[in-house]
């Protein structure tokens, strides 16, 4: 099987990687975070209030592409679905999540952080992987080196990638996506400054080009 078409057709690919605090976080963060000009979500589920934001906004933003983030099991896997989850991305991967998978192959991004991970994916027929954390994995000449290996495997990149170098990792070839909590800094989402919130976000997208 493969995600290949449903990963290359983002509305966007730089994706914010979104924790809402608590449920009353959920509509004004979430409306500030399209407010601010984001198209694609990936949600996680770190708090029990990232389901409700997923079904959130999934209904009030047919437009935007809404995914689950740190799907960590099966039972992750199953609840994204169930809220409406379009895509789901794990920092790693488990044989229980490739079941998963299997049975029902909602588009998805297992986390690799090395060869033997990689191996594991593209036997599992997948061919697009999420590589966590980057920066600590050792970036951008890391994936290069995972290229020439596996030149048909495709990557999107978190943890640690800064937003000003965006661009120039969207520029290679086999980085179809790259994604950071950078669009939701914690002061502003634990002081409820949805407003910031959304001038934060915004002015990322003026100057990515
Ligand atoms: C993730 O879940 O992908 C990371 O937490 C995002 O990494 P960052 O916080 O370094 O952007």
């Amino acid at each position: 099987m493969n995600t290949t078409s449903f990963f290359n057709e983002l509305p966007q690919q730089v994706m914010p990687v979104i924790t809402v605090p608590n449920d009353d976080a959920v509509k004004p963060m979430i409306d500030a975070i399209v407010a601010g000009g984001c198209k694609v979500l990936e949600i996680t589920l770190r708090t029990p209030a990232g389901l409700k934001a997923i079904s959130y906004a999934r209904e009030a933003y047919p437009e935007c592409a809404v995914g689950a983030g740190s799907v960590l099991n099966p039972d992750h896997y199953k609840a994204a679905v169930d809220a409406g989850a379009q895509f789901l991305i794990s920092p790693g991967a488990t044989d229980s999540l490739y079941a998963a998978h299997k049975a029902n192959p909602v588009p998805w991004l297992p986390g690799v952080a090395n060869a033997s991970d990689l191996m594991k994916a593209v036997e599992n027929g997948l061919d697009q992987v999420k590589f966590f954390p980057a920066m600590t994995l050792g970036g951008l000449p890391a994936i290069k080196n995972y290229a020439g290996v596996f030149p048909h495997v495709s990557f999107c990149p978190t943890g640690g990638v800064k937003p000003e170098a965006a661009s120039e990792w969207l520029a290679e070839k086999m980085i179809f996506a790259v994604g950071g909590s950078w669009f939701t800094p914690a002061d502003l989402v634990n002081a409820g400054d949805w407003k910031a919130l959304e001038a934060h976000i915004a002015k990322f997208w003026a100057s990515f080009k």
